[in-house]
């Protein structure tokens, strides 16, 4: 892989511009992004190529969706025969389909509800830069802090979390990693599909839990 793309991305996301989530996620926006065909045409292609790094061998196996917006991820999660648990801070997301057998939770992925041990995997799709965008913002150190916490003790043993978001740097990204594994006993590794290819590049967080 070469190790020199760069992240010269010059239009700002919305997790620039907004401070918080439920500020741009709602009304015509959140509708737009939940009846979109061809975004979740693209996350389910992205959790294809999740579930194809997570190389899951329990074909009933939980998996929880954080972060999960509409559920376009559970969904296919779920149509492929997996069980899922839905998460998203925004309960109009979880609302937007019928999405009950997907178990849908309105809750803070960094502060997850569940008791410990209780996921075979989980999947997190275009999330976590609305959760650490800026190296210089104790607030967000302490959310990606317990957030890794929070999916490591729901984890079970000798299981994985597969993250894919949207960095602003290369810098940022490395950081996160940084953050994770000292403040877990996560094994962790980047996977970078496309990395010359600014628009089409995809970056993936696998976090493996050993015990
Ligand atoms: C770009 S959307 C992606 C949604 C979905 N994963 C998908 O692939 O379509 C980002 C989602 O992350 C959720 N999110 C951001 N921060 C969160 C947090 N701290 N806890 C739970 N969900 C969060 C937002 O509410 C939003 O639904």
């Amino acid at each position: 892989m070469n190790d020199n793309y760069d992240f010269n991305i010059k239009r700002k996301r919305p997790e620039e511009i907004w401070n918080n989530v439920t500020d741009y996620f709602r009304g015509e926006i959140l509708r737009q992004y939940a009846s979109s065909k061809s975004i979740m045409k693209i996350q389910e292609k992205i959790t294809i190529r999740a579930l194809e790094l997570l190389d899951l061998r329990k074909k009933d196996a939980l998996i929880l969706d954080a972060g999960s917006g509409p559920g376009f991820a559970a969904i296919y999660l779920n149509e492929i025969g997996y069980k899922t648990v839905a998460v998203d801070v925004i309960s109009a997301f979880l609302n937007y389909y019928d999405i009950k057998d997907l178990n849908p939770i309105a809750a803070d992925m960094c502060y997850l509800p569940f008791k410990p041990k209780t996921f075979d995997a989980i999947i997190s799709i275009s999330a976590l830069q609305w959760i650490y965008r800026d190296l210089r913002n104790e607030q967000m150190y302490l959310m990606l802090k317990d957030m890794s916490k929070s999916f490591f003790k729901t984890l079970k043993p000798n299981s994985q979390a597969i993250i894919q978001f949207y960095p602003k740097s290369k810098k940022i990204m490395e950081d996160i990693g940084k953050v994770i594994v000292k403040n877990t006993d996560f094994d962790g590794n980047f996977i970078i599909d496309n990395p010359n290819n600014q628009k089409k590049r995809k970056i993936f967080l696998l976090l493996v839990k050993n015990r």
